[in-house]
């Protein structure tokens, strides 16, 4: 999805009057184009102007400046220029600017690598403004299938493993394992993934397909943790049994795909995608507290419940 040699970010993750460390390009007619000369500063009104009319989406930076990219918000996340809603924007906005290039990534080694320190960088903002979790998602539903998808899978696993009391280490490798929880549809046919209505019988075995494919990819890379090939390869599972693609249950089915099968539920049936209405959040929770509840590890659930009631009390 990126232009070769260039990621894309959004000019909202630019900081007004302030010179810039790195060229900003933007996409003309198909055609890569300077926009922005190293050292030069953009003023407000423009960047809120132009983000308007196209939702920055076409702006670029070559790929050779992402470090100097991710330690120019570094820095700003570490100052006092902005305040903690904005930083959360700003937050949110970078890191998926830096994971887009990742997520399609054939060598998924080099991407889970590269998506630790974002995440890492996700769990200390976490940490130091728990009440600005709400503003890190991203509630889009623009993406084809999995991206926006993926990351707020990832932020709802975040709280709900902080809510369990896992440490830093353990809440990185649940970020990433949530990260990349559905590697698999790379291989499913994109005209089933973006497929408006509902699948028929060979489709939904198709679909259903992922969680394999996912262990399938991961298992071509080496050194790459049991966490994150469970996440992938067992979210679909079942509390009580009868989940795919194993059919296992409760203390079988690993931690991080236990709360990867909620969050997932949760954001997907939350989230405006391409087969769906919205759900209301009240609603989604008592449906996945009472119809669905014997798919869902109960002390998950209620660790969920925690979180989702601190996140929407926030956000009123
Ligand atoms: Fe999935
Ligand atoms: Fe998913």
């Amino acid at each position: 999805m990126s232009t070769n040699g260039y990621f894309r970010i959004r000019l909202t993750t630019l900081i007004a009057n302030k010179p810039l460390p790195f060229n900003v390009y933007i996409l003309l007619d198909q055609k890569v184009i300077l926009y922005i000369k190293e050292g030069d500063t953009i003023s407000k009104e423009k960047i809120q102007s132009l983000h308007l009319k196209d939702s920055g989406e076409s702006f670029l930076l070559a790929l050779a400046d992402k470090e100097k990219y991710q330690h120019y918000i570094r820095d700003l996340m570490n100052s006092d220029l902005l305040p903690n809603s904005e930083k959360a924007t700003l937050l949110k906005e970078s890191s998926i600017a830096l994971l887009e290039d990742l997520f399609d990534n054939p060598d998924v080694k080099k991407a889970l690598d590269e998506s630790r320190p974002i995440i890492s960088n996700l769990i200390d903002f976490i940490n130091s403004a728990p009440n600005e979790m709400q503003n890190l998602i991203t509630l889009s539903g623009h993406d084809f299938y999995t991206y926006n998808h993926s990351f707020d899978v990832s932020i709802y696993s975040l709280g709900l493993g902080q809510a369990i009391g896992l440490g830093k280490t353990e809440l990185e490798e649940l970020g990433l394992s949530s990260l990349y929880h559905d590697l698999g549809k790379r291989l499913v046919p994109l005209e089933i993934l973006c497929k408006k209505g509902a699948l028929d019988d060979n489709e939904w075995v198709q679909m259903r397909m992922h969680p394999q494919f996912g262990l399938k990819i991961l298992n071509e890379h080496g050194n790459i943790s049991d966490a994150i090939k469970a996440a992938c390869y067992e979210h679909h599972e079942s509390w009580t049994g009868g989940g795919y693609p194993q059919g296992i249950s409760k203390q079988e089915i690993h931690p991080f795909a236990r709360i990867v099968a909620l969050t997932d539920t949760y954001d997907a049936m939350t989230t405006q995608r391409s087969y769906n209405t919205p759900m209301k959040p009240a609603d989604a929770l008592n449906l996945m507290n009472g119809n669905l509840a014997q798919r869902y590890d109960p002390d998950m659930l209620k660790a969920m419940y925690s979180v989702l009631f601190k996140m929407k009390k926030n956000a009123a």
